[in-house]
């Protein structure tokens, strides 16, 4: 559903003639369907309630230890923007994660029976069939190899499909297992979305990027001010297309890190035994901790409370190289490609915050100031385990109060002291995650899908008839353009592509 840019397109026309005529043909087919859906949509809202009847959308979020089920209502999109508007109703949590179902899928229909009784409670019976249903699964299936994951995945489509199980609408693409870029796009879209971006005349510029950490990886997505070279997602919300950049670093979450350190501890021991013991400086004196490494048997890790040499090794660890081997420039760790974040304010979400906020580091306006951080996590990382003040979470606050600043500083290149980072989890006390992102998505693209069903019969020869394209530029991807809009975007589209057509001779 999100589109990674093709780089060179070229529309390699041999039969122009032809083309124009299929383009007229259609054309004139587009605007019959369009009208179509323009009336059904105006039938739906007349026998309903009119204004803004909510209709419902389910959303799984299957993650490592388990399903989240997420009910939205949304009213459909209107003019100018013909953006949906899209509420989290409610959240419920299903143990354990789809993937603990890989060596026993005949428990799968009735573990997914479950999830989707759930949802059919809040859902009204007479909008069950009309509400899509869509599971979408994050980093626990993500680790599966292909052939479990294909097995795993239509299993769940199986299950889905079989309306005695689900009274949702439901078709095989509404399963997916999404890779880290495409979350972090959707997290973009979320948080944008409550931040009222969207549904407003902004320009781009008054987007904000998004960045966030879980345990294992670490997302940036944001729109960059320069033009893009790689990494470019094209997402679509109501009539705009959006250019994101989006990264996903696959080992540079929290646990990660941790890990990390460990690791880089044990290649530094240079006892040619069996290392017995670690001396973490990233850990508070009196902590312990337990590191299962490449050997059997658990290594101790005890802290010694000593910020300059963990400074010292996540620096390391981070690898900010901008060297030759950056192509294209700029680059941000590992020398992968990154745009520069130059003024674009960025929101810090997930385990970004925590820290920070219990080093405070955060001011009354949810800004983060990343030499407060770092100056109070050197003062932290001194102390010990017991100390006042010190939280079970002591060491963890340690290691990440020094990671942040030089992640986000050598890493992504912020300056040091940007006052454009807020470090938050929730706007109007909702929480910011990818899920109300892709559902906005799905929403967008609906009115687009159903014009697909009709233009997959618009093909020239074998080559597929460039009309995507068609009605993506045109902005008909809505969800309920009138049928005066719906002919009047189509006709003005007709009329470019045919002078641009005109203008190739
Ligand atoms: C799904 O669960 C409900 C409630 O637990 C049960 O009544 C129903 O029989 C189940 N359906 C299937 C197909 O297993
Ligand atoms: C944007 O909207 C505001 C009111 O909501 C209006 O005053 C302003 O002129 C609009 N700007 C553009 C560029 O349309
Ligand atoms: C590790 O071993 C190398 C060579 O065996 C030696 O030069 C080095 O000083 C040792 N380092 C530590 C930390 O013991
Ligand atoms: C961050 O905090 C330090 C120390 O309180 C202060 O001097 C500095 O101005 C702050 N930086 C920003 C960008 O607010
Ligand atoms: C925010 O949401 C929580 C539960 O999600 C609720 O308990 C709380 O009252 C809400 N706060 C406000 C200010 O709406």
């Amino acid at each position: 559903m999100i589109f990674r840019r093709r780089r060179h397109q070229n529309s390699m026309m041999t039969h122009q003639a032809a083309w124009t005529g299929m383009l007229v043909v259609c054309s004139l087919m587009m605007v019959v369907k369009a009208a179509h859906l323009g009336d059904s949509a105006a039938d739906n809202s007349q026998t309903t309630t009119p204004g803004d009847t909510p209709f419902y959308g389910v959303m799984l979020d299957a993650g490592s230890s388990s399903t989240k089920v997420k009910i939205f209502t949304y009213t459909k999109g209107k003019l100018p923007t013909l953006i949906p508007s899209v509420q989290l109703l409610v959240t419920k949590t299903v143990p354990p994660g789809l993937s603990d179902f890989i060596s026993k899928l005949d428990e799968l229909p009735n573990y997914l029976n479950g999830t989707l009784q759930i949802a059919a409670q809040y859902v009204p019976v007479s909008q069950q069939a009309s509400s899509p249903v869509y599971l979408m699964a994050t980093a626990g299936l993500r680790k599966l190899n292909e052939e479990d994951a294909n097995q795993l995945l239509s299993a769940i489509r199986g299950v889905l499909a079989d309306s005695s199980i689900n009274p949702f609408k439901f078709l095989p693409e509404h399963v997916s297992i999404l890779s880290g870029e495409e979350e972090a796009v959707y997290a973009w879209l979320s948080l944008n979305y409550l931040l009222g971006f969207f549904s407003s005349n902004m320009t781009s510029k008054d987007s904000v990027g998004m960045m966030e950490m879980g345990g294992g990886s670490m997302q940036v997505a944001f729109l960059p001010s320069a033009p893009l070279y790689q990494e470019e997602f094209q997402v679509y919300v109501g009539r705009e297309r959006f250019d994101l950049y989006a990264q996903s670093y696959l080992d540079y979450g929290a646990n990660y890190i941790r890990d990390r350190v460990y690791e880089v501890l044990m290649e530094e021991s240079n006892t040619t035994g069996q290392v017995k013991r670690l001396e973490s400086p990233c850990m508070l004196r009196g902590d312990k901790g337990k590191y299962a490494g490449s050997s059997a048997s658990y290594i101790e890790v005890t802290g010694t409370s000593d910020p300059e040499k963990c400074e010292g090794m996540l620096i390391k660890i981070l690898k900010p190289a901008r060297d030759a081997l950056c192509s294209p420039a700029p680059c941000a760790i590992g020398n992968r490609y990154q745009p520069d974040v130059d003024q674009v304010p960025f929101y810090a979400i997930s385990a970004f915050v925590y820290s920070s906020e219990a080093l405070h580091a955060i001011d009354s306006n949810k800004k983060l100031n990343i030499s407060l951080l770092r100056e109070n996590a050197w003062k932290h990382c001194t102390k010990a385990m017991g100390d006042p003040g010190v939280t079970k979470y002591g060491s963890s606050n340690c290691l990440m109060g020094l990671y942040i600043p030089q992640l986000l500083t050598r890493g992504l290149d912020f300056p040091m002291n940007t006052n454009l980072i807020t470090a938050t989890t929730k706007i109007s006390n909702t929480s910011i995650d990818w899920a109300t992102g892709a559902m906005l998505q799905q929403l967008s693209m609906a009115f687009m899908d159903d014009l697909d069903s009709l233009t997959v019969r618009c093909q020239y020869g074998t080559k597929p008839f460039p009309l995507t394209t068609l009605q993506v530029t045109s902005g008909s991807h809505s969800v309920t353009p009138s049928i005066a809009v719906a002919v009047a975007l189509l006709a003005v589209t007709f009329v470019r592509k045919l002078s641009e057509y005109i203008s190739l001779f």
